[in-house]
C-alpha cells in the first residue's frame, strides 16, 4: 500500500527537521510557510531535499496527514479547509518570547492541544512530537538506526488516529509512548520535566507515570 502523503505546516527549525525524518522514512512530503513557497525553496532544497514547498493550501487539500509546525500563536491562521476528516498532529507549544506573555492556550488543566481539536473540529488531531527539540529530534533519529532509540510521547483519543500517529513516530526513528488521552497531554507541555525530555522509552514511561500520578 503507498504510505500516506505528509505536509508539514511550518517550514523553520521544527518543520524541516520533521520534513527531512518524513522523507527519509519514506513519506512523500509537503512542507509550507503561510508565504510564497519560493521563499523556502533553497532552505527546502538544502535541508529536506526530499520534500516538497508548497502554498499552505496546497498542503492541506494534498496531504493525508497533517504535522503543526508553526507558532501556537498563530493557530487561528490555519486553513481548516481541506483539513476535514484528516489526522493532523499538533507538536506546537506556548513559548511566551513568540507567542505573547500571557497564554491565551493551555491551563493547569487543559492541554494546548485541546484547543487546537477544538479550532480543527472536523479533523481528528493528536498531542505528538512537541517535547523534544529539533536538534535532538534529527540527532537521536540518526542514533536510532544503531538501536539507541529515544522515546516520543503521544497524546490522544481516537485509537486509531494514536495508533497512526505511533506508527510515523516509530518510522522517524523513535519508540512510542503512549498517554491515555488527548487532556493527558498537558504533562508534555513547557514547564513539565517531560518538556525536552531526550529520554529512552523506559526512563521516559517513568517520569510519564510520575506525572500521571500527581495529574489524579
Ligand atoms: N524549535 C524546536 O526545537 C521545537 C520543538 C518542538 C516543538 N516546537 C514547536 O513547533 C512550532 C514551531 O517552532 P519553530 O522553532 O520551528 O519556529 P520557527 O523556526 O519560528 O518556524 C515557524 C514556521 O512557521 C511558519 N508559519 C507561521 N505561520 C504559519 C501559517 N499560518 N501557516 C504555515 N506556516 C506558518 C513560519 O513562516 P512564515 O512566518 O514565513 O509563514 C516559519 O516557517 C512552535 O509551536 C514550537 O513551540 C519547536
Amino acid at each position: 500500500m503507498n504510505k500516506p502523503t505528509i505536509g508539514i505546516l511550518g517550514a523553520g527549525k521544527l518543520g524541516t527537521t520533521l520534513a527531512k525524518l518524513s522523507s527519509q522514512a519514506g513519506y512523500p512530503t509537503l512542507i509550507a510557510s503561510s508565504k510564497d513557497p519560493a521563499r523556502i525553496q533553497l532552505t527546502i532544497s538544502v535541508l529536506a531535499p526530499h520534500a516538497q514547498a508548497v502554498t499552505a493550501t496546497e498542503l492541506t487539500h494534498q496531504a493525508d496527514i497533517v504535522i503543526l509546525a508553526l507558532p501556537l500563536g498563530k493557530y487561528q491562521t490555519i486553513e481548516k479547509d481541506g483539513l476535514q476528516g484528516k489526522l493532523v498532529l499538533d507538536a506546537m507549544n506556548y513559548w511566551w518570547e513568540v507567542d505573547g506573555k500571557d497564554n491565551h492556550y493551555s491551563t493547569p488543566e487543559h492541554s494546548s492541544t485541546e484547543l487546537i481539536q477544538q479550532y480543527l473540529s472536523e479533523s481528528t488531531v493528536v498531542k505528538a512530537l512537541n517535547h523534544m527539540g529539533y536538534h535532538d529530534l534529527e540527532d537521536e533519529a540518526e542514533n536510532g538506526k544503531d538501536g539507541h532509540r529515544k522515546a516520543i510521547a503521544i497524546a490522544g483519543d481516537d485509537k486509531q488516529a494514536v495508533s497512526t500517529t505511533a506508527k510515523i513516530v516509530s518510522s522517524f526513528g523513535f519508540d512510542p509512548l503512549l498517554l491515555p488521552t488527548l487532556a493527558a497531554g498537558r504533562i508534555l507541555e513547557p514547564g513539565s520535566p517531560l518538556f525536552g525530555a531526550d529520554e529512552t522509552l523506559e526512563k521516559l514511561q517513568t517520569i510519564v507515570d510520575q506525572q500521571l500520578a500527581q495529574l489524579n
